[in-house]
């Protein structure tokens, strides 16, 4: 299982201050020498954290797997096009959200992935991954899409506010990853996890190829430093 670091959130501490430190791009060179197989980035409409120009310096400087995180607006589109990424996951995006917050709802894309998105990056090479919440009927319209991946939403189990209603959540998970590998499509998953939580994940839901981690690991970086944290999360996926 591959370990994917979402930079998102240096680019969040060099905006509040407007200088040109912590640089993303110096991040995940960190991230990758410590062992991450890859990196994530979500440049959004609003460019609150990631801006172009760290975008164009990620597709140069990451050597392992680059992983364009957006919404399926044209702007996002052509810039992806242009940056070539290995993925592109595509999320929903709210402009007033702080972050993510649920899956994609299929039934409500999926004319327009189909007509519009779809066909755009037909032929270019670069994997579409779609951000689904473990619904069965989500997975089987992305199927009929041709999406290569799922990236699983776990922010409703590590969020979840009893042990019951993880338990129930992580069943759920389990249940879409057999459907997702079952249909033929790379499984993913991502939100919310931690060196905590992330155990629990990967010792009960089958077919994992990666996970997507952000906010957690690079908090955890304030203490412990990125390399520091970046191989204690490989260690635990290690050990799992
Ligand atoms: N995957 C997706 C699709 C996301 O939108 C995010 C948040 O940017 C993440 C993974 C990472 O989540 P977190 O920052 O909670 O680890």
């Amino acid at each position: 299982m591959r370990l994917l670091v979402n930079i998102d959130h240096i680019a969040t501490l060099r905006n509040a201050r407007g200088e040109g430190y912590p640089d993303p791009v110096e991040g995940a060179r960190v991230c990758e020498e410590a062992g991450a197989a890859g990196i994530v980035f979500h440049l959004r409409g609003d460019r609150r954290h990631i801006r172009d120009e760290d975008v164009r310096n990620l597709k140069v400087n990451v050597n392992g797997i680059l992983d364009f995180e957006m919404a399926a607006t044209e702007e996002m589109i052509g810039i992806c096009l242009e940056t070539d990424p290995h993925l592109c996951t595509l999320v929903p995006e709210g402009r007033e959200e702080l972050t993510t917050e649920g899956g994609l709802n299929m039934e409500y894309v999926f004319d327009d992935y189909k007509n519009r998105v779809f066909p755009k990056f037909k032929e270019t090479g670069i994997e579409i991954s779609l951000f689904l919440d473990p619904n069965p009927r989500d997975i089987e319209l992305a199927h009929k899409l041709g999406a290569d991946a799922i990236e699983l939403h776990t922010g409703n189990f590590a969020n979840a506010a009893s042990k019951e209603a993880k338990l129930k959540e992580l069943k759920r998970l389990v249940k879409g990853s057999e459907l997702i590998h079952e249909a033929g499509m790379a499984v993913n998953a991502g939100h919310g996890l931690n060196l905590e939580n992330l155990p629990i994940l990967i010792k009960e839901v089958p077919h994992l190829r990666e996970v997507s981690i952000g906010h957690a690991l690079i908090s955890q970086s304030i203490y412990w430093g990125l390399e520091k944290t970046v191989k204690a999360y490989l260690s635990l996926m290690d050990a799992e």
